[in-house]
């Protein structure tokens, strides 16, 4: 059976995923004790072990740990959970506004994008990391909604304390997988754009099956991407670029809007991981495709 992370085979919960998931709740719950959860005051395995159990957000007062469940749990991630603490002024964040701008990808439900964003077109972002370019982006263009997909808890929460205090309220959080979410919970041809923006390159050989932009994820892409569309990547990893720009050219419901990789748009703001790269030399590069209509 192929590796591939969009195939339903792939999304099968595989013999042995249990510790995987449960890796990943645990990530969360641990970030969660140290941002003013209740502790145990033992230092024993004991202690550990009552820690472990607590959940970050009681009474769906945040992001689940693993919102999609057993069944929709991916075999293939193209992220890693993450260890980073959740700051209190996160979590106060988290537990304000979740139940009001955030989303979990359960997997088990259409999101009806009209409702949610009164509207608007909306663009999906996967991986705005800790969010500081997709509120500067919302800003800027209060006419555009922008569906805003991480894993990275402490990122939802420092997103969300960004959107109001910016009074944004073109901008809604997801939590999980994005694959989950295009698959499961997005309609077709319900977005208006795809944004992804220096997504973890996975630079070992090995790991390159774990790159988010693939040919099928891609042409799952399109199938919620409406005519016209803008797909929007950027990277500052040299390998990975050329890939994006192979797998991108080869799709045939996309078109390339320049020879080969764009300028950089002005309406796309630096990024922390961008910035990262650039003070390595990396260079980057964006690319700008469209949906035809067909
Ligand atoms: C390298 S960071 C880039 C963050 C941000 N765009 C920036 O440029 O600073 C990539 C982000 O993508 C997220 N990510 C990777 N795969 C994802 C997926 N399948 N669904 C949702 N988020 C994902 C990771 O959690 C991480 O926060």
């Amino acid at each position: 059976m192929s590796e591939n992370p969009t195939t339903p085979e792939a999304h099968a919960r595989p013999a042995g995923a249990r510790e995987t998931d449960d890796r990943a709740a645990g990530t969360a719950r641990t970030a969660g004790s140290a941002s003013g959860a209740p502790r145990s005051a033992s230092g024993s395995g004991a202690g550990v072990a009552a820690r472990r159990t607590e959940p970050m957000f009681p009474d769906g007062t945040g992001p689940a740990a693993d919102p999609a469940g057993s069944h929709h749990e991916r075999r293939i991630r193209s992220f890693q959970p993450r260890r980073s603490r959740v700051s209190p002024g996160q979590a106060d964040a988290l537990r304000r506004l979740w139940s009001t701008w955030g989303r979990d990808i359960d997997g088990l439900s259409r999101i009806d994008l009209d409702a949610l964003f009164g509207g608007l077109p909306v663009v999906l972002e996967i991986g705005f990391g800790m969010g500081e370019a997709t509120a500067q982006m919302a800003a800027a263009d209060p006419d555009t909604g922008i569906l805003a997909c991480d894993v990275h808890t402490p990122g939802q929460g420092n997103l969300l304390a960004l959107a109001e205090r910016n009074d944004l309220s073109n901008i809604r959080v997801a939590n999980g997988d994005a694959i989950i979410l295009l698959r499961e919970m997005l309609a077709p041809a319900s977005l208006a754009g795809l944004r992804v923006y220096f997504p973890d390159p996975w630079p070992k050989k090995r790991h390159h099956k774990r790159r988010l932009i693939q040919p099928e994820f891609i042409s799952l892409v399109t199938t919620r991407l409406a005519p016209g569309a803008l797909v929007h990547c950027a990277t500052d990893w040299e390998p990975y670029a050329e890939q994006m720009l192979e797998v991108l050219s080869a799709e045939p419901t996309l078109e390339n809007l320049y020879p080969s990789y764009a300028p950089r748009p002005d309406f796309r703001p630096l990024t922390k991981f961008e910035g990262q790269g650039l003070d390595k030399g990396h260079v980057v590069h964006d690319l700008l495709f469209r949906r035809r209509a067909l």
